[in-house]
């Protein structure tokens, strides 16, 4: 790999310990990857990993109090104890494991507490922005496009990629914290523009309307793409934010998919010919009201029709989807065998506070949680055996992570079963 002068510098010390390993790191996983050289890059999301209990354990008891210690062995990947300097680029944390304000409605230990509360002093020492969320795209970090990006979490990444035509791979939480620390990464992957054409054709012949609709539409993509990327023709309409951000997470789960080409509306697709680069797809794809089907039934894993935990938010939910399920809550009241948490930003919680739409929420007897998530958190309501959700890849999850049987349905659907405390069959 060729390093310019100032890499080298670094490399070799110029800068302190940290960061020489954190270029060092760079260095092995670019040769790795076949990458030639490093490029620029000052947008950069990962995790500050930490809080997670058990996390911790593989440090000796001495050190796990000692946050230096911890972000070295766990997102550096050095036995050596570091002092961490303040890191050189826009650098947000993505979920954290818990709601500082829900630690009682999450049942979180007080010592969990105690590992949230002091990873979070640490990133403010070493400037990371606490966030805490999937979709910083939501909450001020939106990368411009072609910016070379280090993005953690398949969501996101996606959703960069693919809707703003910035350029990231689906970062680790090493290659991620060392990117922060040095302002660089590998140049390969979607960081290269050849590799941003389209390899699949997928031939829309249905109406794709609701949040659901496009995430089932993802799966299924994800599906039959695995981790090449698709362009999709035939879509009605201009889709939104919510809309993409169902579809990318869902293809994401189920396929590896980090970016797709959606002809004549995202950027880098302004004819279907542009998003092929002139090449032919390997493989032309039909995706109809049979496909929407085919995904929907993959996911009937619920059994039991009396439903204990509705999660909506995943990827984390923008003011206008808190502000429709505000509105579908409006004096009404939860079944009181059913929990409703929905997800969303801590700095979008603040907002829907002002807004009230939190206290419509808690009149109902549910809450907006910020900050972490049902399946990746691993929290859900104490004894809950059934929940129901509109995000395909929380529904991917939830059986896996919580153990929990799980139905997928429109946020109409989840709404009425947090109301009822019955889920009503079929797809709508
Ligand atoms: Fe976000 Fe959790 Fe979903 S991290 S994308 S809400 S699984």
């Amino acid at each position: 790999m060729q390093l310019n002068d100032q890499e080298q510098d670094v490399l070799d010390g110029s800068e302190g310990s940290a960061r020489a390993h954190a270029m060092s790191l760079l260095v092995k996983y670019g040769i790795a990857l076949g990458a030639e050289k490093l490029v620029d890059t000052n947008s950069v999301c990962g995790g500050v990993v930490g809080s997670l209990p058990g996390r911790r354990d593989v440090l000796p008891p001495e050190k796990r109090d000692n946050m230096d210690a911890v972000y070295s062995l766990l997102s550096l990947d050095s036995d050596v104890t570091m002092h961490i300097p303040p890191v050189k680029t826009n650098t947000y944390k993505l979920i954290e494991a818990m709601d500082p304000d829900h630690y009682d409605v999450q049942g979180v230990a007080e010592s969990t507490q105690r590992l949230v509360k002091d990873t979070a002093k640490f990133c403010s020492r070493i400037g990371v922005q606490t966030c805490n969320t999937c979709a910083p795209y939501l909450v001020g970090n939106v990368p411009i496009f072609g910016e070379h990006c280090a993005w953690m979490e398949s969501s996101a990444v996606i959703y960069i990629n693919s809707v703003i035509g910035a350029r990231s791979n689906v970062e680790g939480a090493h290659s991620a914290a060392a990117a922060s620390l040095v302002g660089k990464i590998p140049y390969w992957g979607y960081h290269v523009p050849e590799n941003r054409l389209g390899s699949h054709l997928i031939e829309v012949d249905c109406s794709i309307e609701t949040n659901l609709d496009w995430g089932l539409m993802g799966y299924w993509v994800g599906e039959m793409v695995k981790e090449n990327v698709p362009v999709l023709s035939g879509i009605k309409g201009i889709p939104n934010t919510n809309d993409l951000k169902h579809f990318g997470a869902a293809a994401g789960s189920s396929g590896g998919v980090e970016m797709y080409h959606l002809a004549g509306i995202t950027p880098e697709a302004p004819t279907l010919k542009a998003a092929f680069g002139g090449h032919k797809p390997k493989e032309t794809i039909q995706f109809g009201l049979a496909e929407r089907r085919k995904a929907y039934d993959y996911f009937s894993t619920g059994k039991d029709l009396n439903i204990d935990f509705i999660v909506l938010g995943c990827p984390h939910s923008s003011l206008e989807q808190i502000r429709q399920v505000a509105a579908l809550l409006e004096d009404k009241k939860l079944s009181p065998n059913t929990a409703l948490w929905m997800f969303t930003p801590n700095a979008l919680k603040t907002v829907a506070t002002k807004m009230g739409y939190t206290k419509i929420f808690e009149q109902a007897g549910a809450y907006i949680m910020s900050d972490s998530c049902a399946a990746l958190s691993k929290v859900a309501p104490a004894g809950a055996k059934v929940a129901a959700t509109n995000s395909c890849k929380q529904a991917h999850y939830l059986p896996a992570t919580l153990g929990l049987e799980t139905w997928l349905g429109t946020t109409e659907q989840c709404v009425q079963a947090a109301i009822t405390g019955r889920w009503e069959e079929g797809l709508k």
